[in-house]
């Protein structure tokens, strides 16, 4: 065998024999680098006679083509294997399910997607948001809304006090969303058509009561507003509230000191295994009261009771999300147990609205 063969046989084990690119790069500055085994064979040429050279010339460089040539394929060889190993790492399942994103895994408490379809509703009937502090003075609490000092109405609201201050008066947790009717009428001048949707508290606690819930308040005030608007808005808004064609609703005589007269009201329901429908059956469902505002609030928000007149309304936010989905008890409202929530939340991006559905 020649010199060169047996070079040859070398290279090529050593190329073959390479485990990465950095180990065949070593090979190749061994054999075509500067004092590689190719080269120095390669500088010899200039010592030799030309006949000698006739013969050696082409096996010298028909062996470094050879050699170059075994380099590259090995080096396409190593990226087509790194190419192929990438990709086995990376592949995608199309076929498996999406997984849902963070955002989508979050879900909105029942008493905001309701108080975002109230708000929905009584939009579209023109009225605007408005809202107070939950800690609020006695007078606007009380006082301006028509209560008399020690009048034993006072009583029937179970408040929270704050301590009292050195001036002897007393801040207080807000039992009702209506002194918020007192703030909108000494800000806004009348026509003032607003739902105050909040929190309110008092000190009570059973299945269906909890010491903080929510309340909206409804306000109309100005020149001719009478019980027949306040009729067809509460009928209006509780058919597209409940999704129904049709509600009918009693209205009883009733008392509040902020309203003359005062009435209550009834929605005629089913009641069926703990579930309730309405639109049928024969039982009465209490959700709400309302009334004519007294002359005495009018008069103690700076308005003119000979000049302006209103109605207003309140009624319970955690009862009515409780009827429309069917939850049997308030107190896990307010439990914050994720498992509850991930049941009866709702997708962050289903927002209530008229034309698309208030609970599709
Ligand atoms: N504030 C009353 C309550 O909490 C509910 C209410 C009744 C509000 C009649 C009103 C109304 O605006 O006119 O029991």
């Amino acid at each position: 065998m020649t010199d060169i063969a047996i070079l040859e046989t070398e290279i090529s084990t050593a190329i073959a024999g390479a485990p990465d690119e950095a180990a065949l790069e070593a090979v190749r500055v061994a054999a075509l680098g500067k004092s590689g085994s190719v080269t120095a064979l390669l500088k010899t040429l200039g010592g030799l006679s030309p006949d000698e050279r006739k013969v050696q010339g082409p096996a010298i460089n028909g062996l470094k083509d050879r050699v170059n040539a075994a380099l590259n394929a090995r080096k396409e060889g190593f990226k087509g294997a790194a190419l192929d190993a990438k990709l086995a790492t990376e592949t995608v399942d199309v076929t498996l399910p999406v997984r849902e994103a963070p955002a989508e895994l979050g879900r909105v408490h029942p008493i905001s997607q309701v108080i975002d379809e109230l708000t929905a509703i009584f939009a579209d009937m023109g009225f605007a948001v408005a809202e107070g502090p939950d800690i609020e003075t006695d007078d606007y609490n009380f006082t301006k809304l028509n209560f008399p000092e020690g009048h034993p109405a006072r009583e029937m609201h179970d408040t929270f006090y704050f301590n009292p201050k050195p001036d002897g008066s007393r801040l207080l947790l807000r039992t009702h969303t209506s002194p918020v009717q007192v703030r909108t009428m000494l800000k806004q001048k009348p026509p003032i058509r607003v739902i105050i949707p909040g929190r309110t508290y008092r000190s009570d606690s059973d299945q269906t009561h909890t010491p903080m819930f929510h309340q909206v308040e409804g306000l109309v005030i100005d020149k001719t507003a009478h019980l027949g608007h306040l009729k067809w808005i509460l009928e209006e808004f509780c058919k597209a509230f409940f999704e129904v064609d049709n509600v009918k609703m009693r209205f009883r005589p009733s008392f509040f000191p902020f309203t003359e007269p005062s009435l209550e009201v009834d929605i005629q329901c089913k009641r069926d295994k703990g579930e309730v429908r309405f639109g049928e059956g024969d039982d009465w469902l209490e959700i709400l009261g309302c009334g004519m505002v007294h002359p005495n609030v009018l008069r103690n928000c700076g308005l003119n009771p000979d000049e302006v007149q209103g109605f207003a309304w309140g009624m319970g936010i955690d009862r009515i999300a409780m009827l429309k989905y069917g939850m049997p008890d308030l107190r896990p409202f307010f439990e914050a147990d994720v498992r509850w929530l991930s049941h009866y939340g709702f997708r962050p991006l289903d927002f209530p609205t008229l034309a698309g559905g208030l609970s599709a």
